[in-house]
């Protein structure tokens, strides 16, 4: 059965009591609207560690935009299920007080990467993640902590915030889970309408074909998509391409090893 745990305080006093003992922790941090994606990177912690713990919070300091904040699909009940049928031992549903009791006066900056891709179109998301992972990362105090690779510049920050800070909590990536049509699966998705769902499908086909990355942005702009970026670039496992569009006030992401 699962625990859900509706306080910061209850998980930390199961910690402290040594409620669970000696066992490895895994540790999967969502916002929630859980899909396929999430479950794998679940399914991997429960392969690699004794107890999982989830944890569900729309954090609202990554948001740049209020309409995105206040359109994210919230399915907390349906979650609930699917983390009970994928054998979770915890889920923690912390709230806004009780994650920032300092009203966000301390953040983590970083001065580099989180300036690039992303960080260029959305100022403070990565300030808002940084500082939430590493306020979830303290709370979990687990061995093990799950990132997508849908989210590469996300985990490439979390892993570098990680090694700066001197952090024991091992930062593992996962692979991105793709729908059977290839577009990367993303609670944002359901909130495409049916023409921009069967639109969107293009994005990673032409993120993955050989064209330049010029040649994609103006293929997709003729499509009909606002472009954000598609850029190569080298990161720590060879070079990837990055790309970033809009359908309507939907933002999609993806990237591809190449
Ligand atoms: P969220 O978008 O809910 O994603 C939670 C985790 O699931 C992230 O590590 C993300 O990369 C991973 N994920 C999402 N879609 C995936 C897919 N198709 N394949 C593989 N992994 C996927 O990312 C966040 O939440 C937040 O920024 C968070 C880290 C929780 C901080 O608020």
């Amino acid at each position: 059965m699962i625990e859900t745990l509706r306080s910061i305080e209850l998980w930390q006093n199961l910690k402290r009591n040594g409620i669970l003992g000696r066992k490895s922790l895994g540790f999967v941090p969502t916002m929630g609207a859980l899909h396929e994606g999430h479950l794998s990177l679940v399914r991997k912690s429960k392969a690699e560690n004794e107890l999982t713990l989830v944890s569900i919070f729309v954090n609202p300091t990554q948001f740049d935009q209020v309409q995105d904040l206040d359109k994210y699909p919230r399915t907390i009940e349906q979650d609930q299920v699917l983390l009970e049928k994928a054998g979770v031992d915890y889920l923690l549903l912390p709230d806004y007080k009780s994650m920032y009791p300092d009203e966000y006066l301390f953040k983590v900056e970083e001065k580099n990467l989180s300036r690039d891709l992303c960080g260029e179109f959305r100022p403070g998301h990565f300030q808002g993640m940084l500082t939430v992972v590493l306020k979830l990362l303290q709370i979990a105090d687990a061995d093990n902590a799950y990132f997508g690779e849908k989210d590469y510049q996300q985990y490439l920050l979390v892993k570098k915030m990680a090694q700066a800070f001197f952090f024991k909590t091992q930062i593992v990536p996962c692979p991105t889970i793709r729908d059977h049509d290839g577009l990367a699966l993303s609670s944002r998705n359901t909130l495409l309408d049916k023409a921009q769902r069967k639109l969107a499908t293009q994005f990673p086909l032409h993120l993955q074909s050989k064209s330049t990355p010029a040649e994609i942005t103006s293929a997709l702009v003729r499509l009909g998509f606002v472009v954000d970026y598609i850029t190569d670039k080298e990161t720590d496992s060879g070079v990837r391409r990055f790309g970033a569009v809009r359908l309507g006030v939907v933002r999609l992401i993806d990237n591809v090893k190449i």
